[in-house]
Order: C-alpha cells, then sequence, then structure tokens
C-alpha cells in the first residue's frame, strides 16, 4: 500500500506516493529527476548519495522515503543561488577536487553540512567528517584543500 508524503526539497514543496521500503534517494532521482545523488554501495557506506536533511548530511539509500514527512531536503542541486555555483563547488572545480566526479556531489553536501555549523574547522576536523565519503580518484588532498579554502573565506 502506498504512502503520500509531503516535504520540501531544495525549497520546493513536493508530495510523493511511496511504498513503505521505497528510500528517498530513489525518489530523489526518479521521481524528482534529481540525479546529482548517486547510488554506490547501497548500504550507507560510501556517502555517494548524500543530501543535508534539517541541516545533517545524511546517506540518503538508507532513508524511506515514508519517515521524510514534514523534512527539509537539500540535494546538489539546490545549494548554488541566482545562477552561480556556490562555493563549496567552485572551490571543487579551482583545486581540482573532482575527477570522475561521482562522489562530488555527496562529498561538497557533506562538507556544506559541516561548515553550516562549525565555519572554521581545523584542517585535521575536515579530514575526519570528509572520510565518511569514499572517493576512488583524488586521493583526499584536493578535497581537503577545497574545503579549508573556503573555511578560510578564500575566494575560489
Ligand atoms: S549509496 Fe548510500 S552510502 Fe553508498
Ligand atoms: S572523483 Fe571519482 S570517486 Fe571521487
Amino acid at each position: 500500500m502506498n504512502v503520500t508524503v509531503n516535504f520540501k526539497v531544495n525549497g520546493r514543496d513536493r508530495t510523493a506516493q511511496v511504498e513503505p521500503k521505497t528510500t528517498l534517494l530513489y525518489v530523489i532521482r526518479e521521481d524528482l529527476g534529481l540525479i546529482g545523488a548517486k547510488e554506490g554501495c547501497g548500504k550507507g557506506e560510501c556517502g555517494a548519495c548524500t543530501v543535508i536533511i534539517n541541516g545533517d548530511a545524511v546517506p540518503s539509500c538508507l532513508v524511506l522515503a515514508a519517515g521524510v514527512e514534514g523534512k527539509e531536503i537539500i540535494t546538489i542541486e539546490g545549494i548554488g543561488e541566482n545562477g552561480r555555483l556556490h562555493p563549496l563547488q567552485e572551490a571543487f572545480v579551482k583545486y581540482h577536487a573532482s575527477q570522475c566526479g561521482f562522489c562530488s556531489p555527496g562529498m561538497i553536501l557533506t562538507a556544506k553540512a559541516f561548515l553550516d555549523r562549525k565555519p572554521d574547522p581545523t584542517e585535521e576536523e575536515v579530514r575526519d567528517v570528509m572520510m565518511s565519503n569514499l572517493c576512488r580518484c583524488t586521493g583526499y588532498e584536493k578535497i581537503i584543500e577545497a574545503v579549508m579554502a573556503v573555511a578560510n573565506g578564500e575566494d575560489a
């Protein structure tokens, strides 16, 4: 039996009819067409599916869509403003923090949720947080540089 869920995505009210076992990742990608969130492992280990729910970076492959009633979700498609990339997106470009790019939406959203709470982190704190998202390409140095550049207020 389907359940009706009302929630917000990137500031816009959305309604979805979902089966009890449908994941938020599925709804975001297949029903809403927001394909920035990726399915990597499908079991909460890689972070490729990360979205921000009520301020927390969360693996959307582990979230049941039926449970997001009334919640505010931000995906990578929602963080730029006025046609401009978000500073973290600009920094990822500038510091070559993406190679294949599969991990980048999740990385950027993890970094955003973290910096929104802690705008002046140490590099060690950034390293700890970013380890929750797996990248097979960059070796992480460029990713850490990009996040630290934003934390330090450098222009991307
Ligand atoms: S696909 Fe969700 S954590 Fe890997
Ligand atoms: S850039 Fe390829 S997995 Fe991170």
